[in-house]
């Protein structure tokens, strides 16, 4: 007999974004592995006044399972440097597809960060937090309440690379839209998951998958197949791929179903100096890292496994 789980409370940060709007209905419609607490919004792939309107429309988007997650909007701007979206990638409005619904309410008035804050707090050890896009609110999170790193359960972020960028050809975006917020996190002291693009781009949204999305029949299905059609675009024109790599679902899969991952303790050092590394994410692949060491690289992935998964919850929502 297998013991049911309890699902593990979790905080979801991020930039929506057409993958993470995909990344939060999976985590949404996953109710036995995940209970999504709240959702916050940050700079990233558009503005925040984008990200923050999308992340409502999203909650909407999930039906009856958003329907009581409340929305925290956060940083408009990174900690330092200035702010770059991917607006080339994601379109203007963060969420290119015709039929959206209107945001399910407005963000509350408390900060991302303060709400991180008081809810993990509140619940020390239990609560993870995935971000999927740039570090800020988690990093002023952390400033803010030095005892935090220490209560959150864990961090897993989409972001880094153990090898090679996306903005950059050293850089991934989410790390490069702000290093020295992935810095703060990264030293923090907190256990951290770094989903990096040497990960997601084991994982691609082909045109077969795109079908399988749309023949659903629901509206989630449709939605998603026509954002990661439009994200397609991007990725067959840059890298000359047969789709969009799935980064941000990626992430939340890796709570949903660890087993489906491999990930190795290792240092990573996220250089913050202006040149071409700027944003680098400079993991010791072949170092041998102390027993003190908190973070872990996803390396591998059972990547049809993470699919028919996707495939599967997008299919419970409306
Ligand atoms: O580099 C990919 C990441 O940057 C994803 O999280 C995507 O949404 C963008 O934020
Ligand atoms: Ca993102």
């Amino acid at each position: 007999m297998t013991i049911p789980r309890h699902p593990t409370p979790i905080i979801l940060d991020g930039d929506p974004g057409l993958d993470d709007a995909v990344a939060w209905m999976l985590a949404l419609a996953s109710p036995a592995e995940v209970q999504v607490l709240g959702v916050c919004s940050v700079h990233g792939n558009v503005p925040l006044e984008r990200t923050s309107h999308n992340a409502g429309v999203i909650l909407a988007l999930a039906g009856e399972a958003g329907h009581q997650v409340p929305h925290y909007a956060g940083a408009d701007r990174p900690l330092v440097r200035e702010a770059v979206t991917a607006a080339a990638v994601h379109g203007d409005s963060g969420l290119p597809a015709a039929e959206l619904p209107a945001p399910l309410r407005e963000p509350e008035t408390l900060h991302a960060a303060e709400y991180m804050i008081q809810t993990i707090r509140a619940r020390p050890g239990e609560i993870t937090l995935i971000a999927t896009g740039p570090l800020t609110n988690v990093a002023l999170a952390f400033r803010l309440a030095p005892d935090l790193p220490a209560k959150v359960r864990e961090v897993v972020w989409m972001g880094g690379s153990t090898a090679h960028g996306n903005r950059t050809p050293a850089a991934e975006f989410n790390a490069l839209a702000d290093p020295h917020a992935a810095h703060v996190v990264l030293t923090s002291g907190a256990q951290v998951r770094m989903v990096g693009l040497n990960l997601t781009m084991q994982s691609i949204a082909t045109p077969d998958r795109v079908a399988a999305l749309h023949a659903l029949g629901n509206r989630a299905g449709a939605v998603c197949a026509e954002l990661l059609t439009f994200y397609a675009g991007h990725y067959r024109a840059r890298y000359g791929l047969n789709g969009g790599a799935l980064h941000d679902p990626v992430a939340v899969a890796a709570v949903i179903r660890p087993d489906l991952f491999t990930f190795r303790p290792m240092r990573v050092e996220v250089d913050t100096q202006d040149g071409l590394n700027f944003g680098r994410t400079v993991c010791d692949l072949y170092g041998k890292p102390g027993p003190e060491e908190r973070v872990r690289v996803g390396m591998d992935m059972d990547d049809p496994a993470f699919f028919a998964l996707l495939l599967e919850r997008v299919a419970r929502l409306p």
